[in-house]
């Protein structure tokens, strides 16, 4: 095996062009490239190379009867060896165009190659088939991960995506300013990560779950209109859609109205789209109350891309006789329900599957009914009345052949359930179109949300949010019911982003602060630089954040975070390849004046 030419830091030529990028125009000219090599046939006299650089691949030729140094080269690389070579561009024969690659009229007739860098065998094929590798052994060779074509196409649409969020934002007169990430906790719902002071012993910098505080000191600071693609950290429960570490395109503007900021919000998406793949969206987007949404589709970020609406039903079965229902409708309860098309058939198994998922997971049960002929099937059918069977197709559309899923439970409980519901039939019968972007706003948010944990009511956004001008009265007798100046965008039953209107004045902030539980000494203590520049003329202002990586995700159609970012995190907030987190030195511990218990 031909060992390296004798090591440099330096390559023995520049680069002319990148692989990928070469076309049929180019043929007759003298190259000089570098990349990988993604594959090697050897034919027994010419050797054949696909390298691979950022661009895409294009074929190399070794002929030992022209070359024969170069070719005795190629006779030692293996897959991921990286290359410099040099050579003439020449038109395929007819019978050798490949019309898969936008290279492939053309190869590359070698006359140098040098090995800059040998490489072990790849732990697993960075071509077609990298499916059936782990996750976690992409994640744990990430840097050869990133080197396939999805990523490195991924990452580019982000990056464009980004190009065209700045271009509106500067477009707008929106001044990108940059603040700190060791701070203080700004309550988002989520824990913090936190981070031990060694000057300071026994004191902690919280890093940042968002810039909210931090971007309305800066409409305090007069920058008037102010972004930030800024880094967020958030100790939650991870899922799909969560990473403990993400980006935001955080927004914040002095003075506007909520219609404003979803217009600022509408043009970014739009410029994104645009930038990232070409589409041109059609703003502005539809917007639906939180109520609405949540009456009909069980969620505050509703999918549209399908119907399968969810029906209250507890009307219709006011005074029947099946106990089940009559029972909870006495004990306040609701009954919700949604009607799953004739053409669309589970079967009896997988009924049973759902009511059993139900029962454990949520503790409820699972009512259904098949409609055929005008009669009901199933085991409550014989319980219901013509009249309630009547009214209750008519409140859920039940037609011929459809099958009637009910949950009878409080309604705060039964329409996420049924929300749920109608994501799971959603996906069982492939209704939502991936190619199809449905953009909505929700609005007109309940400030307020009762907390099953905590006991009590906690922010539905953030404690900032400024409730509605007309509901500003209810603070103290009925806070459950006040409205926020809130905003969401979704798509395609994603959050996008969120935003709000928020509170300027230092005394209704500290009322806010109060029926979050804070007594007006803990809300100075905790807060006290807010309430405090709150004091000093803080103009009214409102803003949004979007999260860059969910941007990403949609832009490259796919559905995970992780295929969007260089680095990402496991489920469990590991990163395989660095080990982090990892322990560090009794030392650093002892400066720190920290001392692990367990
Ligand atoms: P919010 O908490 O709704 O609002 O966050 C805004 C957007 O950030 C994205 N996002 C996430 N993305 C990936 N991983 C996560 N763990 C994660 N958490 C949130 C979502 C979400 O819509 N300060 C407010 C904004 C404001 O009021 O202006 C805030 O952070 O896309």
């Amino acid at each position: 095996m031909p060992t390296k030419a004798a090591y440099s830091p330096l390559p023995p030529w520049p680069r002319s062009n990148y692989c990928g990028l070469l076309r049929a125009a180019d043929a007759g000219r003298e190259v000089a490239l570098w990349g990988w090599v993604a594959t090697r046939r050897d034919h027994g006299g010419l050797i054949f190379i696909d390298l691979r650089d950022r661009e895409g691949i294009i074929q190399l030729v070794f002929n030992p009867a022209h070359e024969p140094a170069a070719h005795e080269v190629a006779e030692g690389v293996r897959a991921e060896y990286y290359l410099a070579v040099k050579g003439k561009v020449v038109l395929r024969s007819e019978g050798t165009i490949n019309k898969e690659l936008p290279t492939g009229e053309i190869e590359v007739v070698v006359a140098n190659a040098e090995i800059l860098s040998a490489s072990l065998p790849p732990p697993f094929p960075l071509g077609a088939g990298v499916e059936a590798a782990a996750e976690e052994v992409r994640l744990k060779y990430r840097y050869l991960d990133l080197r396939r074509p999805e990523m490195q196409r991924n990452l580019r649409r982000r990056h464009q995506a980004l190009r065209g969020v700045r271009a509106w934002l500067d477009g707008q007169g929106f001044i990108e300013v940059e603040t700190p990430i060791l701070w203080r906790s700004t309550p988002e719902g989520a824990r913090d990560y936190l981070v031990p002071s060694r000057v300071n012993p026994g004191k902690f910098y919280a890093l940042p779950q968002s810039p909210q505080l931090l971007k309305q000191l800066l409409m305090v600071g007069g920058f008037d209109r102010y972004y930030q693609i800024a880094r967020c950290f958030r100790d939650e429960d991870l899922r799909a859609n969560r990473q403990p570490e993400f980006s935001q395109v955080d927004i914040e503007m002095t003075g506007p109205r909520p219609d404003e900021v979803m217009a600022v919000a509408e043009g970014m998406m739009a410029s994104v789209y645009e930038y990232a793949v070409g589409i041109k969206l059609e703003p502005p987007f539809p917007r639906m109350p939180y109520e609405e949404a949540m009456e009909h589709y069980g969620s505050d970020k509703p999918d549209l891309r399908f119907g399968l609406e969810i029906s209250n039903l507890t009307a219709a079965f006011a005074g029947t006789s099946f106990k089940v229902f009559a029972d909870a409708i006495a004990r306040g309860d609701s009954i919700y329900g949604i009607a799953l098309p004739g053409e669309h058939q589970l079967s009896r198994r997988e009924l049973d599957e759902m009511a059993e998922a139900l029962r454990t997971q949520k503790g409820l049960g699972l009512a259904w009914a098949k409609s055929a002929d005008g009669a009901w099937q199933g085991p409550i059918a014989r319980h219901v009345s013509d009249e309630e069977r009547a009214r209750v197709g008519a409140a859920s559309g039940l037609g011929g052949g459809a099958t009637l899923l009910m949950v009878a439970a409080p309604r705060d409980k039964a329409r996420p359930v049924m929300g749920d519901l109608r994501l799971q039939l959603g996906n069982r019968f492939t209704l939502p179109d991936p190619a199809a972007l449905r953009f909505l706003w929700v609005v007109d948010f309940p400030l307020f949300e009762y907390s099953e944990e905590d006991k009590r009511l906690v922010s539905a956004h953030h404690p900032f949010t400024a409730p509605h001008p007309d509901d500003v009265g209810l603070i103290d007798s009925d806070p459950a019911k006040m409205r926020a100046l809130a905003y969401d965008m979704v798509l395609n039953g994603q959050e996008m982003g969120g935003g709000s209107i928020r509170i300027h004045d230092p005394e209704l902030q500290i009322s806010i602060l109060r029926v979050l539980g804070l007594s007006r000494e803990e809300a100075l203590g905790k807060f006290n630089f807010l309430l405090e520049a709150l004091t000093y003329g803080a103009p009214p202002h409102g803003g949004i954040a979007f999260g860059v990586d969910r941007i990403a995700m949609m832009v490259c159609g796919t559905d995970s975070l992780r295929d969007v970012m260089a680095f990402p995190k496991t489920q469990k907030a590991v990163d395989p390849m660095s080990g982090a987190p990892s322990e560090v030195d009794p030392r650093q511990l002892k400066e720190l004046s920290i001392k692990v218990v367990s």
